[in-house]
């Protein structure tokens, strides 16, 4: 059983090749969390996988809410993997997934990271062919050792030393502000089709009179809305104009 989050595919083709690999299913957290679907149960010696984006060196906001609810018994003997993709640094991913995963019984057994395309708009620019085909390509012979330390249960923490604790609150508090939706505009190009909001994992959307409108003031920041929308019609600052879509384009858009 593999639980994933993804914006832009990078961690939902994680989850699949894995899944793949090991004949587990994977679910959407985001699925989970529009249905209220919070009751799993594992079976015995079964797997259990989070796959999922840094946000500001953390877990995003979206995971946490979905981990608070997940009622799920996890023993001894299934085998707990945790793996976070990133673009330029993971933080303190893998000591945070320790510690969110041991809450529901034990300690991971594995914790990877994978350095994938970046998604954070604001600074990368999707627009760079070159960029885009060296960070899908380095991601491939990570994403195979991955894949294959995890179909033969390796045991291996990756938490290293991290980001100092106070860095790390600096970016959580970053994070809080960034997820203000005010920060969101659409141009005139947009044709009222609706995909910003359907998309969503929050519902912070709704497309009123043929445009969206924020109707949160916080989202979780996942910039879905922005690289999905088919006439690149929103920006999320101004930092965001000119710096093109991006989605795995190994997956498919859920
Ligand atoms: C709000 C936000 C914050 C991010 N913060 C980081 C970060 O701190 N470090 C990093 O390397 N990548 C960061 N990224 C990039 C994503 O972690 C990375 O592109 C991820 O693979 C995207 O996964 P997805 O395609 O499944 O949505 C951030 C992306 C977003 C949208
Ligand atoms: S996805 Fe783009 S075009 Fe469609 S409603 Fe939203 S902003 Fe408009
Ligand atoms: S409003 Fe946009 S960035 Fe925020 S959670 Fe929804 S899709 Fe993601």
């Amino acid at each position: 059983m593999i639980f994933y989050f993804s914006a832009t595919g990078n961690n939902k083709y994680v989850a699949s090749r894995i899944a793949e690999a090991t004949k587990d299913s994977i679910t959407s957290i985001s699925e989970c969390m529009k249905k209220e679907s919070y009751l799993f149960s594992l079976k015995d010696g079964q797997n259990f996988g989070l796959v999922i984006p840094t946000y500001f060196g953390g877990f995003p906001k979206i995971v946490i809410d979905f981990l608070s609810k997940l009622k799920i018994t996890i023993s001894a003997n299934n085998y707990v993997f945790f793996v976070g993709t990133y673009g330029a640094g993971a933080g303190n991913i893998c000591k945070e997934a320790e510690k969110r995963l041991s809450a529901f019984g034990k300690v991971p057994n594995a914790t990877f990271t994978i350095k994938m395309m970046d998604n954070w708009i604001p600074y990368f620019d999707m627009t760079d062919k070159a960029y885009i085909e060296k960070a899908e390509s380095e991601a491939e012979p990570v994403l195979a050792d991955v894949i294959e330390k995890v179909s033969s249960h390796t045991k291996e923490l990756n938490g290293g030393k991290g980001m100092p604790g106070i860095t790390q609150k600096i970016a959580t508090v970053y994070y809080g502000m960034a997820c203000s939706t005010n920060k969101f505009s659409v141009s005139d190009s947009c044709i009222g089709c609706g995909v910003c909001e359907r998309q969503c994992p929050v519902q912070a959307i709704k497309v009123k009179d043929g445009k969206p409108e924020w109707i949160k003031k916080k989202c979780t920041l996942c910039l879905g809305c922005v690289h999905r929308c088919p006439k690149n019609a929103i920006t999320y600052t101004e930092k965001t104009k000119g710096h093109g879509q991006y989605y795995n384009p190994n997956v498919k858009p859920e």
